[in-house]
């Protein structure tokens, strides 16, 4: 089967965040199964917030880097922290910079493949926040895999270090990660 590029990221900035925990478990598991992997942290990414006024001076650097990492992978794996029922503005925010387009250039999202996570300490997970997730990829023109993960309880599964450390949660991780390697690699070949 063809290697899988993989770009993976969380919409979160927060230093021990839940959804980056998640995000680097799959992406160790991911590299496990032979893909190539590359891990993004917004927080070091460091977007301002989208503005077409900075955008028609010139793409901030940050935001170029994004969107050309995106073009350059075939898959996403995707954790997306829920606020108020919803996905988080910096989420929105790096989707929204991504979405941008060049004349001739292919549009960051476009037939790449997502898996959907979510992580919370909350009792559904960030279920909720997941559908408008879906719903934003979707309309950019990205295969978002029906399947999805939302972890409830998620902080007695992580530790100080930020590893995962509830095996049968790694095994749902597991799953939804080799789905999306599957899904990618048969349309690749
Ligand atoms: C403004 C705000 C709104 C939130 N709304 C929800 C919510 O609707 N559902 C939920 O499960 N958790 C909600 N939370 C709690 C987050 O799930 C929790 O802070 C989580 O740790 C965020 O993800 P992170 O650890 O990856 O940053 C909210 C937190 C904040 C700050």
């Amino acid at each position: 089967m063809a290697t899988a590029k993989i770009i993976a990221l969380a919409g979160s900035l927060r230093k021990n965040s839940f959804n980056q925990a998640v995000i680097t478990h799959a992406a160790q598991l991911a590299q496990q199964q032979g893909s190539e992997v590359e891990v993004i942290s917004l927080a070091e990414l460091n977007l301002p917030m989208f503005d077409e006024d900075i955008e028609a001076q010139g793409v901030p650097s940050s935001a170029q880097q994004l969107k050309d990492k995106l073009r350059s992978a075939d898959a996403i794996l995707l954790a997306s922290p829920e606020y108020n029922g919803s996905i988080t503005a910096v989420l929105k925010n790096a989707i929204d910079w991504a979405s941008r387009t060049e004349a001739g250039a292919t549009p960051a999202f476009r037939n790449k493949v997502v898996a959907l996570f979510a992580a919370s300490p909350g009792g559904l997970g960030g279920l909720r926040g997941l559908n408008h997730v879906r719903d934003i990829l979707s309309g950019i023109g990205a295969l978002v895999l029906g399947d999805q993960l939302a972890i409830a309880g998620i902080h007695g599964f992580v530790n100080d270090q930020g590893e995962l450390t509830d095996s049968a949660t790694s095994e749902k991780i597991a799953g939804l990660t080799s789905q999306l390697i599957d899904v990618t690699s048969k349309l690749k070949s």
